[in-house]
């Protein structure tokens, strides 16, 4: 029997990552986060120092970016590595996330990653994260989730982690950038955002975190029983 593949797409900011690995390891479903897949070739080639903005440079890089993913290391994170180096921490910074979305919108660096994520769904039971898992990665997924939530929602949640994290920025600049990374996502040639056509869509506006996850596994379940 083949494995059962959950894929979770939506915007930035719409909390997919916290909500998908809560919905897997409820599930018992290995979680994979793919945006820290772009993270760590866009960390790559800030340490090359490759000019982001130069296709071909960055194409160069691909034959050198040994990228690997593990599950197994006992904290239940999913740890990436760049030439058996651990990474997982550096590719949180923020200049790795810009680094990240250029390189991820050339198209032979999401051909050269699309290996890499479909060997996994082939190998576990996943529960998947990213921009066009439904619609390009996992097309036949057995459920397909367009996880969203309004701009202003999702800069309200932001603002309130900054202030967290010690680092505040006020309202009307956070959600400027929400509307522009939107819009380049949306707008961007290679797998741009959008919601695949049989993906049942999970709108977390109005929902605090426990009922986003009741919604998500909600929307999980049903799908997988069809
Ligand atoms: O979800 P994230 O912020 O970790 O993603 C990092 C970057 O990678 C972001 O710019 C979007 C891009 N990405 C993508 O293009 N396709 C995916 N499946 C996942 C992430």
């Amino acid at each position: 029997m083949g494995h059962k593949s959950v894929a979770i797409d939506g915007p930035s900011g719409a909390g997919k990552s916290t909500l998908a690995r809560k919905a897997a390891e409820v599930l018992g479903f290995l979680y994979v986060d793919t945006g820290a897949i772009y993270r760590t070739l866009g960390l790559l080639a800030l340490e090359r120092k490759v000019d982001l903005s130069d296709t071909a440079a960055v194409k160069a890089l691909l034959p050198q970016a040994e990228i690997r993913l593990a599950h197994d290391s006992g904290d239940g994170l999913q740890h990436m590595y760049l030439c058996g180096r651990d990474v997982t921490g550096d590719i949180r910074r923020p200049e790795v996330s810009r680094a990240a979305s250029a390189v991820s919108a050339i198209q032979a660096v999401r051909d050269f990653l699309m290996e890499t994520q479909r060997s996994l769904a082939r190998e576990h039971d996943v529960v998947m994260d990213g921009r066009d898992i439904g619609t390009v990665v996992l097309p036949e997924a057995d459920v397909k989730i367009f996880l969203t939530a309004s701009p202003e929602a999702r800069a309200r949640r932001r603002c309130d982690e900054l202030l967290q994290r010690g680092t505040p920025q006020d309202y009307e600049t956070v959600l400027a950038e929400i509307v522009e990374r939107d819009r380049r996502d949306i707008s961007r040639t290679a797998a741009p955002l959008r919601q695949a056509e049989d993906a049942v869509l999970v709108d977390t506006t109005e929902l605090d975190l426990e009922e986003s996850l009741q919604a998500l596994l909600d929307a999980v379940r049903g799908g997988l029983e069809r």
